[in-house]
């Protein structure tokens, strides 16, 4: 097996000789992002759960909405050829669509088609389920046997008996933490079972410092001017401490998603004749759509930021 330089694979400051095993990329490898930018100590987690001897091979990444909990499992996968299989959980997501269907193919044969549970275990890949939070808690508890890996995964409809390869992970993501959302910010958050989060390693991502995030914000939109990045990601922390999650009254937030985007949009409409490029990307980014308050609160905030010689 092929073996690379941490330092340099992830561009994170870990000492030059630390090496890292890459698999052979398959069709679920997902694409490496190489602006993305690894938390050091996140990352030595995340490879830890990876690693042959994980004393506990499920992960739980939760926080707000567009902090990166998802792209962080898919960029780490990127790089170590790891194949992902993946799917957005709801209140309606049963068990049994995580293992597979049974369709009809051209011949009219029903064959079973994996699902992507079945189809990570088998082949030793990660099961990455998103706003796992979202599903109900008995259908959660049907994933407990294979979360504790000592089990087979049985296919009923085929009776075939699938052994989880010793390289099979799971990995899920919510906006809470497995006891529903009491702030208003999330509609759908369910109370789930203690049990079944019992089972996991939980990873809350850390906040990016200041400086950090403007680095970030500027290799997605390089054309933009560093103060003007600089005002930007100030005006996203402000909002963010005002998020109902946070304790604040907006409803609205502008995450690292929506920062990278309103940044990106700024560029584009700088090549508009007529518009002021980042209070329109602002409003097509964050604020159409927003309870009325929220967008006076943040315009507020934003004409501040102006005023206060942000902008020349
Ligand atoms: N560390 C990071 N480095 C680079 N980009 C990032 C980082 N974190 C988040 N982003 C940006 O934010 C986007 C959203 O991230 P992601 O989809 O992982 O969020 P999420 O936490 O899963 O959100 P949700 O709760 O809505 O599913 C990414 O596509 C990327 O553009
Ligand atoms: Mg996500």
């Amino acid at each position: 097996m092929a073996t690379a330089k941490i330092a340099n694979l992830f561009n994170v400051a870990a000492p030059e000789q630390a090496v890292v095993e890459i698999r052979q990329p398959g069709l679920c490898t997902p694409a490496a992002d190489p602006h993305y930018q690894f938390n050091l100590l996140v990352l030595k987690k995340v490879m830890m759960w990876l690693s042959e001897n994980a004393p506990v091979k499920n992960l739980f990444i939760l926080g707000d909405a567009g902090t990166g909990k998802t792209s962080l499992i898919l960029e780490v996968a990127a790089r170590l050829g790891i194949e992902v299989w993946s799917m957005s959980c709801s209140g309606k997501t049963r068990f049994n669509d995580l293992v597979g269907t049974l369709t009809i193919d051209e011949s009219g044969a029903t064959r079973f088609v994996d699902g992507p549970l079945a189809a990570a275990a088998r082949s030793g890949g990660v099961f990455l389920a998103n706003e796992i939070t979202r599903m109900e808690a008995g259908e959660q508890m049907r994933l407990v046997d294979i979360l504790d890996g000592r089990a087979r995964l049985t296919i009923p409809e085929t009776g075939e008996v699938v052994i989880p390869h010793p390289n099979f992970r799971v990995a899920v993501t919510g906006n809470s933490g497995g006891f529903g959302d009491d702030t208003g910010a999330y509609a759908g958050e369910r109370r789930g079972s203690l049990a079944f989060f019992d089972r996991f390693i939980k990873l809350v991502l850390p906040p990016f410092e200041e400086t950090d995030e403007v680095g970030l914000v500027m290799r997605y939109a390089p054309s933009l001017r560093e103060d003007i990045v600089l005002g930007m990601v100030r005006l996203a922390r402000d909002i963010r401490k005002a998020f109902v999650s946070n304790g604040g009254g907006l409803q609205v937030t502008l995450s690292t998603r929506s920062l990278i985007a309103w940044a990106r949009l700024t560029e584009e409409y700088a090549h508009f004749s007529g518009v002021d490029p980042i209070r329109e990307a602002l409003h097509d980014t964050l604020l159409n759509g927003a309870p009325t308050d929220d967008r006076s609160t943040v315009l507020e905030l934003f004409d501040n930021w102006l005023n206060g010689g942000g902008r020349s």
